[in-house]
């Protein structure tokens, strides 16, 4: 068990990124294990998600703090304390302070439902219907002090279809995160993951035909 990478999961709602890790790790195919889940929101379902597998969870409002330097002091304090190795924020809705990056450095991840650079920041599924872009999709990347604008690690890419809602357009997202999140934390444990700058390289991947996507499709 001590070689499988220490997994600490940071949540703020409904944790279903969370439990498609929790799926995989079940299934034995992440080479890493979930030390503990951390959530700032203590009405976030990801808590019950985490206590029926078994997960140690911890809360910590930050309402109850005195600021975001307070927060985070705790914060780094409970993960430390979990031994996590690698901090993946699942859904996560708060801003990090430079003490957190510098706590785990290059050590944090998080997932994005658009395709970065596109649409940082919140309401991106219907900010992304209303630009009129033809695709989206989620990007998992290093968090760095930006917003949303870490090295990036994997994208999926979804096409947004005639109709949409920013509800069925998130839904379309969330499938393939569920896919990406899983596939990124399994390049970290088995030491894939080669960081040049802003640029990620994956060791060993299979090889891509490079073929175009194209929304609408073209005639044929
Ligand atoms: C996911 O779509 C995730 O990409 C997004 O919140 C949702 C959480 O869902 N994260 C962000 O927008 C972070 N800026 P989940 O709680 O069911 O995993």
């Amino acid at each position: 068990m001590s070689d499988l990478l220490k997994l600490g999961v940071l949540i703020s709602g409904s944790g279903s990124n969370l439990q498609s890790i929790i799926d995989h790790i079940e299934k034995g195919s992440l080479g890493a294990r979930i030390s503990i889940v951390v959530s700032n929101n203590p009405e976030a379902y990801g808590l019950t998600r985490a206590e029926k597998a078994g997960i140690p969870c911890a809360v910590l409002d930050h309402r109850t703090f005195a600021g975001r330097e307070a927060f985070d002091r705790e914060l780094i304090r409970v993960l430390k304390d979990a031994g996590a190795d690698l901090i993946v924020l699942a859904g996560f809705m708060r801003i990090l302070t430079g003490a957190f990056l510098q706590a785990f450095d290059q050590r944090i991840i998080n997932i994005h439902p658009a395709l970065l650079p596109a649409f940082p920041g919140t309401h991106v599924q219907q900010k992304a219907l209303d630009y009129g872009v033809k695709f989206s999709g989620c990007t998992v990347h290093f968090v760095d002090e930006g917003v949303d604008t870490g090295p990036i690690i994997i994208q999926a890419v979804v096409p947004v279809l005639p109709g949409d809602t920013a509800d069925t357009l998130a839904s379309r997202i969330l499938k393939e995160e569920h896919k990406i999140y899983p596939q990124a934390i399994r390049y970290f444990a088995e030491g894939r993951v080669v960081k040049n700058g802003r640029r990620v390289e994956i060791s060993s991947v299979r090889s891509d035909d490079g073929a175009a996507l194209h929304n609408p499709p073209l005639d044929r």
